[in-house]
């Protein structure tokens, strides 16, 4: 069975406050893109759980999140073990902000219960993702939804246009936990007044200025401060193109936004020259139909 594993971008993220329990209560904006990994899954008579991947560095072991993922699933459901294969194209950088491993396990969850006739259903399946991440549910049903509590909670789903991304993967990925605990330590910024509100409406216009205008994240000083070769680097992309450059999530991967296909794909060949030593993907918006 061929599963597609979409990555996605936070267009918003505002920290709330620390809470008791360690993790940070947000608002966040998250947006599908139709770039994600491949996955290939297999029912077989193993008994076991199996991952395979042609990636140098993905762990394929018990950490892995399809793993954890599979092994919930049926503890939970009560649905016998037969086995389960799992090929991984991974395409998706790690520890880059895009949700990758989130993605994964959630596409592999939603496949799970389709196959055994939905006998979870959407609520528990719910509860079961929100155990193995922050950033997991919203997978459930990729699209474009403002999410709150740790990133768990989904509020609100709305259209959006078809917009353009140009993902730009430095050479090192960014600890979640690193950058979170740098926040602590710089609270300074707050986003402009009713932004989110201006950013829901105006994802459905076609006007990329304004879209520009209105990207924020909260962890972006951070995962500056953290990863300084990361604020080099955008700082020299946006001198050079004359673009903005934004930070999904904790890092480490930066975008450019635009309207047209074209405009993106010009971009990447333009920076392939400029900045060779990073990689980059054209993207865009999840259309949900
Ligand atoms: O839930 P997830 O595994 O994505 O979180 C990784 C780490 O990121 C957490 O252990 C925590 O340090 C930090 N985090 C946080 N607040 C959030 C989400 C993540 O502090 N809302």
């Amino acid at each position: 069975m061929h599963l597609f594993s979409p990555a996605k971008i936070n267009l918003y993220l505002d920290i709330l406050h620390k809470r008791t329990d360690g993790f940070h209560e947000l608002v966040t904006l998250m947006h599908a893109l139709n770039f994600g990994d491949d996955l290939e899954l297999t029912f077989n008579d193993s008994g076991k759980i199996i991952l395979k991947s042609d990636h140098p560095s993905l762990p394929l072991d018990s950490t892995n999140l399809i793993w954890k993922a599979i092994d919930l699933y049926y503890r939970l459901s009560g649905v016998p073990f037969k086995g389960i294969e799992v090929f991984i194209d991974k395409k998706i950088p790690i520890a880059a902000g895009l949700g990758g491993g989130s993605s994964n396990a959630v596409t592999v969850l939603r496949a799970l219960d389709q196959h055994h006739g939905n006998i979870m259903g959407i609520e528990k399946l719910e509860v079961l993702a929100s155990l193995l991440g922050s950033d997991t549910v919203f997978f459930l049903d990729p699209g474009t939804w403002v999410c709150g509590g740790r990133g768990e909670k989904r509020i609100k789903k709305f259209k959006s246009q078809e917009w353009h991304f140009v993902l730009i993967f430095p050479p090192f990925g960014c600890s979640t936990p690193k950058v979170y605990s740098q926040y602590i330590l710089n609270l300074t910024n707050r986003p402009p007044e009713n932004s989110l509100q201006t950013l829901e409406s105006t994802l459905a216009t076609g006007k990329v200025k304004e879209l520009g205008a209105l990207v924020y994240n909260s962890l972006q000083d951070a995962a500056f401060k953290s990863y300084p070769e990361l604020w080099t680097l955008a700082l020299e992309m946006e001198q050079k193109t004359r673009e903005k450059v934004f930070l999904s999530g904790s890092g480490s991967t930066l975008f450019m936004v635009f309207d047209r296909r074209e405009k993106a794909l010009t971009m990447k060949e333009r920076l392939e020259s400029d900045f060779e030593k990073n990689a980059y993907a054209v993207a865009q918006t999840w259309m949900v139909q």
